[in-house]
């Protein structure tokens, strides 16, 4: 038995991959399998809260209690983030959100050209800084940061800019973890503080992250 650490409290994830289309059969996307974000939707039912799920195209099934919203793009993941973490005590950014976009997308294939293709690609909205951004019921928000090298610098870089309260930073350089791995590895940082969670199932850190952010609510 869990004690319902989150008994009424409302929390928002976001979780794997956007897909930013570049005509109606080809898209830009990462290697995020939605696997973490999907384990702390699981582990925040477990501990009692209800919990909103936006999640990017995966293969994986989302769990039958959370309320899921597919989007694909990072301005679709954009609205439905906006709309929901309004309405939540705690909004967690696990989704792998494509920076660019193409600057158009074509309406037909695009046909083979010459040797070279140049795409134009625009900047995306940073959802997560929008989030942390709200000026009304703002939710306690946690990033997490996808580093292959300088992993805790640059997360810590990302909890200030993006005015975040708490960062997951994982290192996905390292074989067998972080995108498509059942594992994972991260290190929690706070503005005053950080927590080392060794390696383990992603099922197991998403309890620990989720038991340490009740502890802030
Ligand atoms: O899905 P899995 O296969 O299980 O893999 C898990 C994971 C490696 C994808 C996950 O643990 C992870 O690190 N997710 C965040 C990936 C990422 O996009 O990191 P980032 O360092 O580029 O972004 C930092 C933060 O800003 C993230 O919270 C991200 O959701 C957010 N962001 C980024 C860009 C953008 N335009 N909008 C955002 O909200």
């Amino acid at each position: 038995e869990v004690e319902p650490l989150l008994a009424g409290k409302t929390i928002t994830i976001t979780a794997g991959p956007t897909r930013e289309a570049l005509d109606p059969v080809r898209y830009i996307s990462n290697h995020s399998s939605g696997k973490m974000g999907y384990a702390l939707a699981e582990a925040a039912l477990a501990l009692g809260a209800k919990v909103n799920l936006i999640s990017g195209p995966v293969t994986i099934k989302a769990p039958a209690n959370a309320l899921l919203t597919n989007i694909e793009s990072a301005e679709q993941l954009l609205t439905a983030s906006m709309e929901l973490a309004a309405q939540s005590d705690a909004f967690i950014g696990c989704a792998a959100v494509a920076d660019y976009r193409a600057a158009a997308i074509h309406e037909q294939k695009m046909k083979k050209q010459g040797d070279e293709l140049t795409l134009t690609l625009v900047k995306n909205p940073d959802v997560i800084a929008n989030v942390a951004a709200l000026s009304e019921n703002r939710p306690y928000t946690v990033g997490f940061a996808a580093e292959t090298q300088d992993v805790a610098s640059y997360a810590q870089g990302k909890l200030k800019n993006k005015n975040l309260d708490m960062i997951c930073a994982n290192d996905v350089s390292k074989e067998g973890l972080g995108f498509n791995s059942d594992h994972n590895a991260l290190t929690l940082f706070w503005h005053n503080e950080q927590l080392d969670l060794a390696m383990g199932s992603k099922k197991d850190l998403a309890m620990s992250v989720m038991t340490e952010l009740a502890k802030r609510l």
